[in-house]
C-alpha cells in the first residue's frame, strides 16, 4: 500500500531555508515538498526548475491559498515569523517555524495565543539542537541522574569570523533581534531544557571589538550574559560573531555529582594533521555542517507528528521561554542594568 505523504510548502530559501527545502524534498519519505516561496523570484525559479517543485510564489499570502498543502515550513527572516505563523495557522496548516518565534514578548504572546486557538494543528519551533545526537544523549544521561542535580550551565555560541560580512549584510536588511535573541536563543533553550528551570534574573554585557558596524546597528559583536534560574541554578552564556577558528558551539553542565561537556573541541572530523605548526584538528565551519543531522531529524519529527496525529516534543512554550530570556538580555545589554523577569 502506498504510504501517505504530507504536502509541504516552505517560505524562505536563503542560507537555512534552502537546506530545509532540500531535506523536505528528498530526504524525508513521508513528505512531499510541493510549494516554495521567497520574495526573490530567481530563488523560487531555481529551486522549482532544479527539483521539479510544482508551485512557486513570491507572495506568502498567495502560497497560503494553495489548498493542496497541509503544512508550512517557515524559514524567512525572524521579523516575519510571528505574522507568518499566525496566518498559516489561521489558514488551517500545520506549522514549523525557525527560531526565534518572535522578536518581542508581545510577539511571543501572539504566537502562544494563535497556537492555543488551533489545538488540532501541529506547531513546532525550530530548536534543532534538541535533536542533535550529542545533546539528546546528554539529556538522557542527566535524566538518569548521572551528574546529580544540575547546578550551572555554561554555553558558548560563536559564529565564524569568516561569516561576519554575510551576517552584517543580513542584519542591515532585516531586524535579526540582536546577538542574544538571534544567536544565544539556542543556548537559552538548552539551559531551560537541561536545568528544567525558569529564568529569573539577567545581567548582559557586550560590545563591538573587531567590527564597529555592530555598534552602529545597536547590536553586540561579542556578548556575555549571566542568568539566575529558578532553584538558584546558574547560567553563563557567551555569544559572538568573531570566532577565529570556526563555528564553536560548546555546552558544559556542572551537577552535584559530576559534569558533562558537549563540543569542547568543535572538530570537523577524526583527522589530525601533524606538521611544523603543531598538531592541528580542523573545525566545523558553520551551522549547516555542525547540525546537519539535527536539521533533518527535527524535520522528520515534524512530519511524523502530522502523520501520527501527535504533539511534538518541542512545544510553543519551549519557543517562548528562550525568546523572553533573549529579549531580557537585549534589554539588560541596552540599559546596562540587571533585568528581573516576571515569572
Ligand atoms: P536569509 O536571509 O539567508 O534567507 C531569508 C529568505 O527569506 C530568503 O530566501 C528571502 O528572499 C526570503 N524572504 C525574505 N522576506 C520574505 C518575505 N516577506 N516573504 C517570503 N520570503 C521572504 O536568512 P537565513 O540565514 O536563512 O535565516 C532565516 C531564518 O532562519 C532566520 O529567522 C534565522 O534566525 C533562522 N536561522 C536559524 C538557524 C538555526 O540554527 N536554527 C541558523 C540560521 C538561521
Amino acid at each position: 500500500m502506498k504510504k501517505r505523504k504530507v504536502k509541504v510548502g516552505i517560505v524562505g530559501l536563503g542560507r537555512l531555508g534552502y537546506h530545509h527545502a532540500k531535506n523536505l524534498a528528498f530526504r524525508i519519505p513521508g513528505c512531499e515538498l510541493i510549494a516554495v516561496c521567497s520574495v526573490v523570484e530567481e530563488e523560487v525559479k531555481e529551486v522549482q526548475e532544479k527539483w521539479g517543485i510544482p508551485y512557486g510564489y513570491t507572495d506568502y499570502d498567495e502560497m497560503l491559498g494553495n489548498r493542496e498543502m497541509e503544512a508550512v515550513f517557515i524559514a524567512s527572516p525572524s521579523a516575519f515569523h510571528c505574522e507568518q505563523i499566525e496566518k498559516a495557522l489561521k489558514a488551517g496548516f500545520h506549522v514549523f517555524s525557525e527560531k526565534p518565534i518572535g522578536l518581542s514578548p508581545a510577539e511571543a504572546e501572539r504566537v502562544e495565543k494563535a497556537v492555543s486557538r488551533y489545538p488540532d494543528q501541529v506547531f513546532m519551533p525550530g530548536f534543532m539542537r534538541r535533536f542533535d545526537r550529542s545533546y539528546s544523549d546528554a539529556k538522557k544521561m542527566m535524566d538518569r541522574g548521572e551528574i546529580g542535580d544540575p547546578v550551572l550551565i555554561r554555553c558558548y555560541g560563536l559564529d565564524p569570523a569568516g561569516q561576519m560580512d554575510s551576517f552584517l549584510k543580513y542584519a542591515k536588511n532585516h531586524d535579526s533581534g540582536g546577538l542574544f535573541l538571534d544567536m544565544a536563543v539556542h543556548d537559552f533553550d538548552l539551559a531551560c531544557w537541561f536545568l528544567n528551570a525558569e529564568p529569573e534574573e539577567v545581567w548582559a554585557i557586550g560590545g563591538s571589538y573587531a567590527r564597529p558596524e555592530f555598534a552602529g546597528l545597536g547590536d553586540a559583536e561579542t556578548g556575555a550574559a549571566m542568568v539566575r534560574f529558578s532553584g538558584n541554578r546558574m547560567g553563563i552564556f557567551v555569544a559572538g560573531r568573531n570566532c577565529a577558528h570556526g563555528y564553536h558551539i560548546e555546552t558544559e553542565i556542572i551537577g552535584t555529582k559530576g559534569s558533562l561537556r558537549i563540543g569542547t573541541v568543535p572538530e570537523k572530523n577524526q583527522v589530525m594533521i601533524f606538521n611544523e605548526t603543531g598538531v592541528v584538528k580542523q573545525c566545523v565551519d558553520g551551522f549547516l555542517e555542525r547540525f546537519e543531522q539535527a536539521y533533518l531529524s527535527e524535520a522528520e519529527e515534524f512530519i511524523r507528528c502530522i502523520l501520527e496525529h501527535r504533539r511534538p516534543p518541542v512545544r510553543v512554550q519551549d519557543g517562548i521561554k528562550p525568546t523572553l530570556l533573549g529579549y531580557a538580555c537585549k534589554k539588560s545589554f541596552e540599559t546596562a542594568s540587571l533585568v528581573r523577569m516576571k515569572s
